[in-house]
């Protein structure tokens, strides 16, 4: 590391969890993260995306230490070079909803339903700011509600979450992240509830955002649209694992592994390039975590599986031969996990 080239805002490192979960009278265990290691560059997004149960909840929830007492977390998450796991609830505060500011999919059931917005931001405000008086952050609030996209901030204060639509709460969600000047946004399914309009619209004010203030984000979704629209990079996860990883023009126009074209194949706005008919629903069930097979993870849902990709997992390594090379000459590596790449099977 010198100079011309800082630390990246985030640094994780095969990361793990695990719970121990009661299924009717049995336990188990379930392994949710199985050695997940990314880095997040300052200004930059991150998609992740994957089915549902993929790990990227899990995987996410654990770098602000969102995660119950029941997870048992290990590897390393380094925040500007700072190890964040670890640390106890007092040394934690400083990141959690502060640097590191989050907005889920239900923005409604973060609120207190007889809390108006204006007590909202006056004791999110509070947080930074002890001194700070209600008519100062009242006019605080508004223009950061201004800054992102709900006009009349300042009469809207007065109203309680229910008189907000999905969309607005969105907005106002992701203003009390600025409000508390956060660097980094963790965006977990932040538009699934939202039709479709309103989700363009989010994903175009985070755009903005990274731009006029700098904020990293990670933008997680089980739609590999809309993430490729968001992303810089995207990494693909699928049974507590990174599958693939590459910059997202690279994943759009030339995905490599089985799963990630299966994704792909299975969208509406790509599938059509790969399939003129319709699109190709992924067969199987998505892997349980309870039963982790030796292999690979997609091996029993995978059309090019061999009789190796049932053996063992295979290492995330970067991709091989001449696509690799044309991939990712320059810039960050094109990372992918499946016994197929450097065999020569590509075709
Ligand atoms: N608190 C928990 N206890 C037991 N299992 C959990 C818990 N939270 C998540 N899991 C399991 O971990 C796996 C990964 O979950 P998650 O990260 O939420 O997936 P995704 O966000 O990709 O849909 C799932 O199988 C889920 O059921
Ligand atoms: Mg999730």
């Amino acid at each position: 590391m010198n100079e011309f080239s800082p630390a990246p805002l985030l640094e994780v490192n095969d990361l793990r969890v695990s719970f121990q979960a009661l299924r009717g009278v049995a336990r188990s265990h379930v392994q949710a993260v199985r050695g997940v290691s990314f880095s997040l560059e300052r200004g930059s997004i991150l998609g992740i995306v994957g089915e549902s149960g993929s790990g990227k909840s899990v995987s996410t929830q654990a770098v602000p230490g969102l995660l119950p007492a029941s997870a048992d977390v290990s590897g390393s998450v380094k925040y500007a070079g700072k190890e964040l796991l670890g640390l106890s609830a007092e040394e934690m505060r400083e990141y959690r909803g502060r640097k590191i500011g989050m907005i889920f999919q239900e923005p409604g059931r973060s609120y207190d339903p007889l809390q108006n917005m204006a007590s909202v931001f006056l004791e999110t405000l509070r947080n930074s700011n002890p001194a700070v008086r209600g008519e100062e952050a009242a006019a605080k609030a508004a223009a950061l509600l201004a800054e992102t996209g709900l006009p009349n901030g300042r009469e809207r204060l007065a109203n309680f979450p229910h008189q907000f639509s999905g969309g607005q709460l969105q907005r106002i969600g992701i203003a009390l992240a600025l409000a508390q000047n956060c660097e980094l946004l963790i965006a977990d399914e932040p538009t699934t509830a939202l039709d479709v309009t309103i989700q363009k619209q989010i994903v175009e004010l985070l755009r903005e955002l990274r731009k006029s203030r700098q904020i990293s984000i990670i933008f997680i979704s089980h739609d590999i649209d809309l993430v490729a629209d968001i992303s810089d990079r995207i990494m693909v996860m699928y049974g507590g694992m990174v599958m693939e990883s590459a910059d997202s023009p690279a994943i759009a126009s030339a995905p490599r592994h089985p799963y990630t074209k299966s994704l792909i194949a299975a969208s509406p706005r790509f599938g059509s390039h790969y399939s003129r008919e319709r699109l190709v629903p992924i067969p199987g069930k998505v892997t349980d975590p309870a039963r982790p097979e030796p292999g690979c993870p997609f091996a029993p849902r995978c059309a090019r599986a061999r009789d190796e990709c049932a053996a063992a997992v295979p290492e995330l390594a970067p991709l091989s031969g001449a696509h690799g090379d044309s991939v990712s000459a320059g810039g960050p590596a094109h990372l992918i996990r499946c016994a197929l790449n450097g065999g020569g099977l590509w075709q």
